[in-house]
């Protein structure tokens, strides 16, 4: 069931897409006040009630003890103490003895969410503008909550198959040349490739839609290229578009009237990678329209990926700011005191995403002005809008990659994300670790994070161990800053034990692929906390350090620095497959309780619940050369066991059982059963 509450006026943000009355009654759960024009809940917590949500947003996977800000911000190199990322997910569920509920504040402006930070057992949750649809989800399960919120905001997005191979991504891959030496460096060594990101590098001055003509000079040629290798290139597009005229996207953005407007009706301007830029109005339709229609000559060429970035949208200053900072250094030059130089230093350090400059600028949805603090938490939301439109209009029946850095909920059914600038720690491997099932309650099932860690300069072993959770993840990319150190797998010694965990990424993506199709298709969740399974579980229920992922399946992946192994906590009996390649793996079947796993640095785990099968093909380098017309299915089965598989690339995807028209089933005492289309060796314990 689900409940609808109105507070003020609010903003359409497209982030609901079933359309409900609001109710006039009294909100359940939660105790309701106003302070000036502020909406502000408030609940009593129980020691024992756990928090699940918040999507992007740092520590664990219980958000309770911390405080959050949902306001979307470029904050690069975060630590736990960041209260905003970059994406807003305003939803929230309340598990507890005798307690089962979500919210969701369809809210675009700033939300606090005070979850027993100020006081541990009170959660008070603060909408800043008061304007907004409150929603209050009643189920009779986790799972069934996290669907029931899904059907209110809509299917997630389906991502090209080619989507879960490997992507090698670096900022600062400056030419052509580079990045065919990337692709040849993991074709000559058969390390699995599926994509190459374009980082701003390619761009002329950084310059949306322009392309080196000196560095990248016939894109069409390259893409057709890479094609040939079963290679995706996949550019980056921000949000800024450079204000300079003879600029075409500029030129016609402006015919258009396209930008975000200050008060006195100019442009609004702010500085980011290619200088001054203007804003596309992404709220209105025609913008997203004109918008959209940019990508196409890219996808013309052939590109049918890409990563939408700075949209939060990032500001590094604004023209007016910086004149006024430098105008405090003049003035402090002629006898500065100890005052007057942190004054300076404060004005220099709060030029990038200043708060005020957010008040500066508007939107003109339908005619009337909206200020941009009052929405901004969409401005990346309808950046992926806008793209993923223009890509349907483009080509209605084929399935493009996108994923952006920033996001609100409803940007989840048309692009994944990937979690913004990390860092190589190990708490960020872990951060990530407690995100991705708060991000598929939010419903951003195509997720990860930038493998090896963007800012910092990886070690072998970090690297090793974040491909281990990612060979997981449906986005699977290794990306890092410019002047790190260089991150491609084949930079590192242990070059064919990296490889080898990449390898067990293909072997494993036929299976991986049809547990994200089975999740994504049927409203649920790829990955899951445990207490969504074992709901009476108080050991399950506070484990943060392992998932469960698709039907049948947990992923305890090892965290951290010298470890020969970890616990794990098993709340059922279930089969361990320990990889260290694809043809190389123990199975080794555990009974429900705590065990200490060695896992050598070569070494992964993969969890499989009784009667589950995980099916592994002989692999491939990319996702086209897959040899994935057989398998071996693994499993402690003591019954038949059904698998549904997907390889179905299409708009409207169907399982091999409906494709094939035979299902799956395994015999655990058959080693080997015809499937149409689908030859099967079992190995089943
Ligand atoms: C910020 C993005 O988060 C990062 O991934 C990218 O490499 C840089 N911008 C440069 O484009």
């Amino acid at each position: 069931m689900i409940r609808k509450y109105t507070f003020g006026t609010p903003f359409p943000t497209d982030a609901v897409v079933l359309s409900l009355p609001a109710e006039k009654g009294p909100v359940p759960y939660l105790d309701l006040s106003r302070e000036g024009n502020q909406v502000v809940l408030t609940r009593k917590l129980q020691p024992e009630d756990v928090l699940f949500g918040l999507g992007e947003s740092v520590r664990g996977i219980n958000k309770r003890g911390f405080r959050y800000v949902s306001w979307n911000s470029d904050i690069f190199s975060h630590t736990e103490s960041t209260e905003s990322l970059y994406a807003s997910h305003n939803f929230l569920v309340f598990f507890g003895p005798g307690c089962l509920f979500g919210v969701y504040l369809d809210d675009p402006g700033r939300v606090s969410w005070d979850l027993g930070f100020t006081r541990s057992d009170t959660a008070v949750i603060t909408s800043e503008n008061g304007n907004l649809d409150l929603y209050v989800l009643e189920e009779d399960s986790l799972p069934a909550l996290a669907r029931s919120f899904r059907k209110l905001t809509g299917r997630s997005y389906l991502p090209p198959r080619w989507a879960f191979g490997y992507i090698q991504s670096r900022w600062g891959y400056a030419s052509e040349a580079e990045c065919r030496a990337v692709a040849e460096e993991h074709r000559k060594r058969d390390i699995p490739l599926d994509g190459i990101c374009m980082d701003i590098d390619y761009m002329e001055e950084y310059k949306n839609f322009t392309w080196r003509k000196d560095a990248f000079p016939d894109l069409e040629r390259f893409s057709r290229d890479m094609r040939e290798e079963h290679i995706h290139l996949v550019p980056i597009i921000d949000a800024g578009i450079r204000q300079e005229e003879g600029y075409p996207p500029y030129d016609s953005g402006k015919a258009g009237d396209s930008f975000c407007k200050k008060g006195d009706g100019s442009d609004f301007t702010a500085a980011v990678w290619p200088g001054l830029c203007c804003f596309p109005d992404f709220l209105r339709e025609d913008v997203r329209r004109w918008f959209g229609s940019l990508y196409r000559p890219l996808l013309e060429a052939g590109v049918e990926g890409f990563w939408n970035d700075m949209n939060e949208p990032s500001l590094f200053y604004t023209p007016e700011r910086l004149e006024a900072a430098l105008l405090r250094t003049r003035e402090t030059a002629s006898g500065g005191d100890y005052e007057a130089l942190w004054s300076l230093s404060s004005a220099f350090n709060s030029l990038a995403n200043n708060e005020e400059d957010y008040r500066s600028f508007f939107h003109h949805p339908s005619g009337t002005a909206v200020r941009h603090d009052k929405v901004h938490n969409l401005y990346g939301a309808f950046m992926t809008r806008a793209s993923a439109e223009g890509f349907r209009r483009f080509d209605p029946d084929r399935r493009f990659l996108l994923f952006s850095r920033s996001s609100f909920i409803g940007a989840h059914r048309n692009g994944g994300v990937w979690t913004g600038d990390n860092s190589s720690w190990w708490s960020h491997l872990k951060l990530v670790l407690q995100m991705l099932p708060n991000l598929n309650l939010c419903g951003f099932l195509y997720s990860g994070c930038d493998l090896g860690g963007f800012s910092c300069n990886v070690t072998e072993d970090l690297l090793a161990r974040f491909l281990q959770l990612g060979v997981f993840t449906p986005l699977m990319r290794n990306h890092s800053a410019l002047h790190t150190r260089e991150q491609e797998v084949y930079r590192f010694s242990s070059w064919e034990d990296l490889r080898s965990i990449l390898r067990v990424r293909y072997a494993l993506l036929p299976f991986l692929y049809s547990e994200f199709m089975k999740a994504a298709l049927s409203d649920g969740m790829y990955f899951r906390p445990l207490a969504f399974d074992y709901p009476e579980d108080p050991r399950a229920v506070a484990t943060e350090d392992q998932l469960l992922l698709g039907e049948g399946c947990m992923i305890a992946p090892v965290l951290e620095q010298n470890a020969s192994g970890r616990y794990v906590y098993l709340p059922e009996d279930m089969l361990m497959i320990r990889f260290r390649s694809p043809e190389d793996y123990d199975l080794v079947p555990l009974d429900r309780g705590d065990h200490r796993i060695s896992l050598g640095l070569r070494e992964f785990p993969l969890f499989v619940k009784k009667n589950h099968a995980v099916l592994l093909c002989p692999g491939g380098t990319s996702t086209e050369t897959l040899d994935d017309r057989s398998f071996t299915v693994l499993g402690r089965t003591d019954t038949a066991v059904r698998y549904d598989l997907y390889r179905d690339d299409g708009i409207d995807p169907h399982p091999v059982l409906e494709e094939h028209l035979t299902p799956v089933f395994l015999p655990a005492a058959a080693p080997s059963v015809p499937v149409p289309g689908v030859a099967i060796s079992t190995a089943v314990l």
